[in-house]
């Protein structure tokens, strides 16, 4: 039975892994970076040429960003077939390729790519090759071409997000990637966050995903549309990177002040809960919990992160649970006001 759980959670988690990006999400994340993709290679590892939309979004901007490489890989499972030969079961690995996309010029240097263009090179210029084996970004031809890029720009398996991340560390890569804002207080992310290492991009919510033709439909952020696409939506999906942005420096306005009716303190820790990032006091000088939507207006030079109130045993970031008059409260974000 608890294999049978197991499965069963294991399978749930990899339908998340289906969910693919729109042209108009990556445009839109892009453009806040443009200057630092110049003279870049960029690694797109967890996207199908034909299909993804990264690829898509690079190859048509190769020139207008002024990229040095493009290389994109897809990943492509085993199918695994068990036979039951009288009782005794065998395994059969029927053995698949991913592929790979990897230029270093398109259409001499012009700046408007269309996306007829795109298609036409994808699928007629044999540009699009067959890896040696299925396309795993920890495989040993996808580790390569990650130490040769300088940015990973792509929405990973979000079942697999952690190991991703830590992937990317382990080489010392820059990247822009899609997550699910759960991810931002894993064990090895938040550290990240924390010390200012990695943080979020603009699009943090809302964020709609095609999804493949056999996805079970579902009565909230769920649609299909006039040509038969299934469409997801998530209210908490998140870019992350290290690449440096904007955001990231604009100072978080304050407006009230410390109110200890409003403010109350927690019953079993020294810090302020706060029900809202607009109630942020601009007049507490101690440890306030804030929701974890502060990491997307979080400017370390206006506050320090402490660690978090969740489960009070996690890590050791993770300082205690959270207790309003014996009433547990929802995991916050530990941070302090570094200006007063
Ligand atoms: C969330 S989808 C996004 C696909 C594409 N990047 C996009 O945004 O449209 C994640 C993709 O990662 C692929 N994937 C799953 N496990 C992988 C692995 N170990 N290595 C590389 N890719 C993987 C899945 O097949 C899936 O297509």
């Amino acid at each position: 039975m608890a294999n049978k759980n197991t499965n069963l959670h294991k399978a749930k988690k990899k339908r998340f892994d289906e969910f693919y990006t729109t042209y108009e999400t990556i445009e839109d994340e892009v453009s806040h970076y443009r200057e630092q993709f110049n003279g870049k290679i960029v690694l797109c590892n967890c996207d199908n040429p034909f299909k993804s939309n990264f690829c898509k979004f690079f190859l048509k901007n190769f020139n207008k960003l002024g990229l040095k490489r493009l290389i994109c890989t897809s990943y492509e499972p085993s199918d695994t077939i068990q036979i039951d030969l009288f009782t005794s079961i065998y395994e059969c690995s029927n053995r698949k390729h991913g592929k790979i996309l990897d230029i270093t010029e398109i259409k001499n240097g012009e700046l408007n790519i269309s996306d007829e263009f795109v298609e036409n090179y994808l699928q007629t210029s044999g540009v699009v090759r067959e890896l040696e084996g299925d396309g795993d970004f920890k495989s040993k031809e996808c580790v390569e071409n990650l130490k040769i890029c300088d940015i990973v720009v792509t929405n990973p398996p979000f079942s697999l997000f952690n190991d991703f991340v830590l992937e990317i560390r382990k080489y010392q890569k820059n990247f822009l990637i899609i997550g699910n804002q759960n991810a931002l207080t894993y064990k090895d992310i938040f550290p990240l966050i924390q010390n200012g290492e990695i943080w979020t991009g603009y699009q943090f919510g809302e964020m709609k995903f095609r999804v493949p033709s056999d996805s079970e439909p579902r009565s909230t952020r769920y649609w299909v549309d006039e040509t038969g696409q299934k469409w997801r939506s998530l209210g908490n999906a998140m870019w992350l990177t290290n690449l440096d942005n904007e955001r990231r420096h604009e100072t978080l306005k304050l407006i009230k002040s410390f109110n200890p009716e409003i403010h109350v303190k927690y019953d079993n820790y020294d810090a302020i809960h706060i029900r809202n990032i607009t109630e942020i006091p601009f007049d507490y000088q101690g440890i306030m919990g804030v929701p974890i939507t502060i990491i997307n207006r979080y400017n370390s030079e206006q506050f320090e992160i402490i660690g978090e109130a969740n489960h009070g045993s996690d890590s050791k970031y993770d300082i205690f649970k959270p207790i309003i008059n014996g009433k547990e409260q929802f995991k916050r974000i530990l941070i302090r006001n570094k200006t007063i």
